[in-house]
């Protein structure tokens, strides 16, 4: 069965590895993709994702311009990860593409009320959020009857463990903790299922330098090589002879989700902590549930979190899929 899936991303180096692989994989209908300021300001993000769908040959996928910053924090970029430019300053020719004239949220509600219209379990889309959850989070508020059209909700953000943007805090989260909080209060009230692809998992996946090479061998500007520039900028910039596909691993668990194993935990988000806002405090505890003698009593949201990934299997998907092997 091919999936409907539509992505909201901060193009981004990795953002842009999963757009690849969400574009070209033959079990994925990518039906949109929805722009927010995270990595780079969103304006850059909506121009890198009409240009990595270009180079997947995928002009026909809706590019819609969502939120310019967080809902409460101000807008922060990840320039020291993704390069000047957001996208690994490749120096890749930009798409001559314009983004569609609705907002993301309004792209998001038209997508998800058409699926819920088709009245089948078919055509209910997977929405994989890799990037803060600002646009989700005013979807959710605004326009709730959107739950109909949604199969599932598979983001990239949060951890177990260690953080990333800080000690604690994992950056999709860190940059916009209310809207975090919000969609997985949105989701309890709407019986959404989520599954969290967070940290723990995310950097296991990795492509190395010498695969990196093979695809840009491909040449022909096209998605091999791009993906292996993609890789190889992470290699340089971070001094290593391998990389992580990122957020490229959450699509996979859409399209395989055997690869990874998830349990199902209370999960909230820290809003107030000096040190800890923005972390997602999964609880882990295992001694039956009696919680009356613990005064925050058990989260609303109990969602799945992926604590271990076949990650040799999704640097493999994404590496027959990039370099057009699985077409
Ligand atoms: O913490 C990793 C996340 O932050 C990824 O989505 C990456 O693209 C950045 O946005
Ligand atoms: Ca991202």
């Amino acid at each position: 069965m091919v999936l409907p899936v539509v992505l909201d991303v901060d193009t981004g180096v990795d953002d842009a590895c999963a757009l690849l692989l969400a574009a070209m994989h033959p079990s994925l209908d990518l039906r949109a993709v929805t722009c927010v300021g995270g990595n780079a300001p969103v304006d850059a993000v909506v121009a890198h994702t009409l240009t990595v769908l270009d180079a997947a040959g995928r002009p026909d996928v809706v590019v819609a311009r969502g939120a310019e910053r967080p809902l409460l924090e101000a807008a922060v970029d990840a320039r020291h990860v993704h390069g000047e430019d957001g996208m690994g300053d490749l120096d890749w020719a930009r798409s001559s593409r314009c983004a569609d004239p609705r907002h993301a949220v309004e792209v998001l509600r038209d997508t998800l009320l058409e699926a819920a219209a088709h009245g089948d379990s078919s055509s209910l889309v997977t929405l994989v959020p890799l990037a803060p959850l600002t646009n989700v989070a005013l979807l959710l508020r605004t326009y709730p009857q959107v739950a109909a059209g949604l199969r599932e909700i598979v983001f990239m953000g949060g951890a177990v463990e260690v953080g990333n943007a800080t000690a604690s805090a994992e950056f999709n989260v860190f940059h916009d903790p209310e809207a975090a909080a919000v969609v997985l209060d949105a989701c309890a009230d709407l019986a959404i299922p989520v599954t969290m692809y967070g940290l723990d998992v995310f950097y296991q996946p990795r492509v190395s330098l010498e695969q990196a090479r093979l695809l840009v061998a491909a040449g022909g500007h096209g998605a091999s090589e791009l993906a292996g520039r993609l890789v190889e900028f992470q290699c340089q910039r971070f001094e290593s002879t391998a990389a992580t596909i990122g957020d490229a691993g959450a699509v996979c668990a859409v399209i395989e989700p055997g690869g990874v194993r998830a349990e199902r935990l209370p999960v909230r988000v820290e809003l107030a902590g000096t040190w800890s806002r923005g972390r997602t405090i999964v609880d882990r505890r295992d001694w039956g549930g009696d919680l009356s003698h613990d005064p925050h009593g058990q989260a609303r949201s109990s969602i799945d979190v992926c604590l271990d990934v076949d990650a040799q299997r999704y640097a493999t998907i994404w590496l027959d899929t990039v370099s057009g092997g699985m077409r």
